[in-house]
């Protein structure tokens, strides 16, 4: 560069030189002159232009305005033109080191990310209050999904003021890129899956807590609200219905005890508060400091201190409001509506403001099973999780099965249960969900064969699952109309079977949810690129046999019934247009597949199967779950190794011990046309999804039996296992479970 700038300047000198010494002096001339220059730009042009910058294109804050910034929904919030330390740093995804260039680029607004810049402040707080409240979470990095889901929904409900803490610097290097509100928490906690439960859990209980008092501490109204949970309504006009509470508090009641919005009646709701969704006022300080204190003692979950205080000589709800006293007087407290601040059961199982025809605002990943992978499938089920656009387009394609369930077991799951659960009640919710789980299994091997990603059915159920025996085939408490879709978590092992990768089975299957093809992201062009599998009748005509790629005809590839691995492979991948259609659609799925040529691969397909489902759980008698059962339909062994020769018959817990007293339902009488059952079911399917204007029948339902104590479900724990250790670990998780909050069972050897 230098050179051949001399050599321009030379030519193009006017001045004629002749000596040697003097083309030389002249030559050393130019080159100081041109170093001053360069040296000049290199140390000048910096800081000209960033003052430029600073005072012309961009200028500098100091601290945006306070108070009053207050009252104005988020000016410089979401895209971060506010002060200092407020700033988004709009680091690029691949963070590379920025070379230090002599003149100003193009694109000045990099700065290192150093994780000090975000404390957790008055300064950086208050501009992004939204009419005077602070919505928060936090999290750490094993959780990134979850944040980035929280933040979506809120966002798309109009949420503005919100901030998510950041649990470790990789989490903050992360919501920074995001641009998402963050601060720095420096818990130490580890960046590995919290384990609900676990003991690394309760330790985020504390921070928890400790963190509701320092934001408390800036003067700021804060709705906090675990990473678990979905906001799907903006929630600050209700809590601003409410000015006189200084602490709403969600609650695990499943009854609710008012039909429309109003908070919950009290103590008539009168199950544990949930702290997983909670709006504390500055009034509420002292309340706070208390329930900090409490904690010090390191047997006592925060819930259940929580609990304790708030309780403290309560007074009556009162109405209109249904606001109370408690702390000893002290705060006006109110428990938000239980059905729209939902649980994991009021949202997902009972959809309860569906019942009711209401809004809801959050739905919490609750009484819900198959640990972190379970709560993921619940909302992504819901439509609640944000997952990018590559979820809904796999190069691979699908497989979906449309199910057939004949009207006779819809019918027979549809009829109310009533009193504790025994034996002769099993009958219906078993057969309904086995003949599902058959034809899961065809179309898991369909799946698997042509390398495709499984999209789950809705599964129907007649019965609830809980982690103490059921009361009328539902949690104690809890009604709702039957059957239902219950969420993939009450009947498959997600966390243990399904969502590792797991070599002896053989190769992972992908899997999606049920809503799959409902949700908006799911593309035209993916969704419409679909061909229908029929299983043809034996000796039905122009079936193919799988000796060669099978032809499309009309959008149908007909296949002859029980076809081999090989067989179904050359049918569909083969060489075979059915591989260029996204969707394959799998009609008729009990007999599309026999079993695999090869032993070995037969086996690991058992294997897989057999560790692909969870359990029902809890009968009345003790060890009171059941095992679901991919092989309901034939003589065959389970994982542990109980062998099935005539029937399928259930048997209780992990033991050899059949149920006495169970009734196997009556076989069905030769299955109605499949067309015909196939409309019904989307009837019904159509009938659950439109939000219901069928208002409430469960309030005068077992209220009593929905406040369920504690204490009561003691010594009657179905799931013994894992649950009656000496450990101390293991009782605190009992504690847990009598609390309702947790999940992490269930997942088999
Ligand atoms: C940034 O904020 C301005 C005004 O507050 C808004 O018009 C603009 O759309 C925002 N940009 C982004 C990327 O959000
Ligand atoms: C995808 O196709 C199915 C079946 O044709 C349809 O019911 C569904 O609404 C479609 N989904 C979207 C997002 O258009």
């Amino acid at each position: 560069m230098l050179q051949t700038g001399l050599a321009r300047v030379e030519r193009a000198s006017p001045v004629q030189v002749s000596s040697r010494t003097d083309k030389l002096m002249a030559r050393i001339a130019l080159v100081i002159v041109a170093s001053g220059v360069l040296y000049g730009c290199y140390a000048m042009g910096g800081p000209v232009y960033w003052k430029v910058y600073a005072t012309l294109i961009h200028p500098y804050q100091d601290h945006p305005p306070p108070a009053a910034v207050t009252a104005a929904p988020v000016s410089g919030g979401v895209n971060g033109t506010g002060g200092a330390a407020g700033a988004v740093v709009k680091s690029s995804p691949s963070p590379s080191a920025s070379s230090p260039s002599p003149s100003p680029s193009p694109s000045p607004v990099k700065k290192e990310f150093n994780p000090d810049d975000y404390p957790l402040t008055r300064e950086r707080v208050q501009p992004l209050l939204q009419d005077g409240l602070i919505m928060i979470t936090w999290a750490n990095h094993h959780y990134l999904d979850f944040a980035k889901s929280w933040v979506y929904n809120l966002r798309k409900s109009g949420v503005t003021g919100y901030m998510v803490g950041a649990m470790d610097d990789d989490m903050l290097r992360e919501m920074v890129a995001l641009d998402f509100h963050t601060w720095r928490m420096n818990t130490g906690i580890t960046k590995k899956d919290l384990g609900w439960g676990s003991q690394n859990f309760h330790l985020m209980g504390r921070f928890k807590i400790k963190l509701i008092r320092d934001v408390l501490s800036l003067d700021v109204s804060v709705v906090v609200s675990d990473i678990d949970t979905a906001w799907v309504k903006n929630p600050i006009p209700f809590f601003h219905r409410y000015p006189e509470a200084d602490i709403l508090t969600s609650t695990d009641q499943l009854a609710p005890t008012v039909s429309d919005d109003s908070l919950e009646r009290f103590p008539h709701a009168g199950s544990a508060f949930n702290i997983g969704i909670m709006l504390f006022r500055p009034n509420s300080k002292a309340f706070v400091d208390e329930w900090v204190k409490a904690l010090d003692d390191p047997k006592m979950w925060d819930q259940t201190a929580f609990n304790d205080l708030a309780r403290k000589g309560h007074t009556v709800s009162e109405a209109p409001k249904n606001l109370w006293k408690g702390y000893e007087g002290k705060l006006t407290v109110g428990v938000l509506p239980c059905a729209l601040f939902a649980s994991g059961h009021t949202f997902f199982v009972q959809r309860k403001y569906s019942e009711l025809g209401l809004e809801p605002y959050v739905a919490h990943a609750t009484f819900q099973y198959s640990g972190t992978p379970g709560k993921r499938h619940r909302f992504r089920e819901a439509m609640l999780f944000d997952d990018p656009p590559e979820y809904y387009d796999d190069a691979k394609g699908f497989v979906t099965i449309d199910m057939d369930i004949p009207q006779a077991l819809l019918d027979a799951a549809g009829r109310p249960l009533q009193g504790p659960m025994t034996a002769d009640k099993l009958g219906d919710h078993f057969a309904l969900v086995h003949h599902q789980l058959l034809r899961l299994r065809g179309a898991i091997a369909v799946a698997l064969v042509t390398g495709r990603v499984l999209v789950l059915p809705p599964i129907w159920c007649q019965l609830d699952k809980y982690w103490a025996p059921l009361y009328d085939g539902n949690i104690p408490g809890s009604h709702w109309r039957k059957p239902f879709i219950c969420p993939a978590d009450h009947v498959l092992d997600l966390e243990g079977g399904w969502h590792p990768h797991r070599p002896e089975f053989g190769k992972h299957l992908a899997y999606r949810e049920y809503s799959f093809f409902n949700n908006p992201r799911m593309s035209k062009a993916v969704n419409e690129s679909r061909v229908v599998l029929t299983v043809c009748q034996q000796g039905d005509k122009d079936c193919a046999q799988g000796d060669a790629p099978a032809p499309i005809k009309d959008g149908v590839v007909r296949l002859a019934p029980r076809l081999r691995d090989d067989q179904l492979y050359r049918a569909l991948v083969e060489g075979s247009e059915v591989a260029g259609r996204k969707v394959l659609v799998v009609r008729g799925a009990a007999e599309v597949f026999k079993d695999f040529v090869s032993p070995d691969e037969q086996s690991r397909f058992e294997n897989r199967l057999k560790h692909y489902t969870s359990v029902f759980c809890c009968l009345q008698e003790n060890p009171g779950w059941i095992w679901y059962d991919f092989f309901a339909d034939r003589p065959h062994a389970d994982r542990f190794n109980r062998k099935f020769t005539d029937k399928w018959l259930p048997k209780h817990g992990d033991t050899d011990r059949n149920v006495a007293g169970y009734k196997e339902p009556q076989p069905l009488a030769a299955a109605a046309g499949a067309a015909a059952t196939a409309t019904t079911r989307r009837a019904l399917l159509a009938e659950e999804e439109e939000v219901a204007d069928v208002v409430v029948m469960s309030r005068d339902q077992h209220v009593g039996a929905g406040g369920l104590r504690v204490t009561e479900l003691q010594g009657q724990l179905g799931l013994g296992r894992r649950l009656q250790g000496e450990e101390r670990e293991q009782l605190q998780e009992v504690r847990f479970l009598q609390a309702l909050e947790l999940d992490a069972m269930f997942s088999g050897p």
